[in-house]
């Protein structure tokens, strides 16, 4: 199966760089506005192939995308220390009117996953630009996974034995659904009750700033993320291509909401087959609304 990835930066080509390592699909074509820039991640993946599960890395234009099963759209600025992700919209929407033009022009049967922030008004713009193809944003996926890995640090269980959701906006009105919040099938504040470990409103909110805050952090010590993202596309890309009905809190155009925002979602080949709607306390139900109403009048500026 064939991925394509609109735009090299460190987040396409991380993604890229994910997808070879895992063997996720057998080609790879990476393209960019800067196509030399495209031309040298697509060689240095390239070289990675033989030493993992092999597969075809290359780069090319927009035309190089015939055939995509999946296409990532990644292109675009990210935040720069102190920008939030609600700051990139005027000018990634700008640029997004001239990408998902070519996408849907060369790629017209791909379903397109949108990494690009702000991802969530960006999830409904491609979706209004590209009404045949099914769409959806990594939305807060790399949140989730931020929540259960600080939640797995403070159980001592293995982080891919820890579930919990961070749902609404992949940004700062994001929330944390502490009532999804699980370690190995239990609540996580029985989990740590029958083991006698540190688990009070102090920890709660460590894990609360961890998570909303990590992107923040991290772009203060190496300017970006996308070992994270990077990871997250590869798992959401894989769940299409495999066509395997994984549940991840992908961003998708949600009625109750008018917008797109994240929710535990079903995943398969044709994108977002069903929504589930988890059990919410009503403060967390509120906080959703909030967090709503926060990309509803984002979007209402494009
Ligand atoms: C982050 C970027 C992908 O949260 O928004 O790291």
């Amino acid at each position: 199966m064939k991925v394509g990835v609109v735009g090299a930066g460190l987040v396409g080509a991380t993604a890229a760089y994910a997808l070879t390592l895992r063997g996720s699909c057998s080609e790879i074509v990476l393209t960019d506005k800067d196509s030399a820039r495209a031309e040298a991640e697509a060689q240095d993946i390239a070289h990675a192939s033989p030493v993992s599960h092999g597969g075809r890395v290359y780069s090319g234009g927009y035309d190089a995308l015939a055939g995509s099963a999946v296409v990532i759209v990644a292109a675009g600025a990210n935040q720069k220390p102190g920008e939030s992700r609600l700051d990139l919209l005027a000018k990634n929407a700008a640029i997004f009117r001239e990408v998902i033009a070519q996408v849907t022009a060369h790629a017209p049967q791909a379903a397109l996953v949108v990494a690009t922030n702000p991802v969530d008004v960006l999830t409904d713009l491609t979706t209004r630009l590209a009404p045949e193809q099914p769409v959806l944003g990594s939305g807060t996926v790399l949140d989730s996974a931020r929540f259960r890995h600080l939640i797995a640090q403070r159980a001592g269980v293995d982080a891919t034995h820890v579930h919990g959701y961070v749902l609404g906006e992949h940004g700062d009105s994001e929330v944390l659904a502490w009532s999804t919040a699980t370690v190995a099938g239990l609540p996580v504040t029985d989990f740590m009750a029958a083991r006698g470990r540190p688990w009070d409103e102090a920890v709660r909110a460590e894990i609360e700033t961890g998570t909303r805050d990590a992107a923040r952090s991290i772009i203060g010590g190496k300017r970006a993320t996308y070992y994270g993202i990077g990871a997250a596309l590869a798992r959401i890309t894989e769940r299409i291509l495999g066509d395997r009905r994984a549940v991840l809190t992908v961003s998708a155009p949600t009625p109750e909401f008018g917008v797109s925002l994240s929710l535990p979602r079903i995943v398969a080949r044709t994108g977002v087959v069903e929504t589930v709607m988890p059990r919410l306390t009503p403060a967390e139900r509120e906080a959703l609304a909030a967090s709503a109403e926060v990309l509803r009048q984002a979007a209402r500026t494009l």
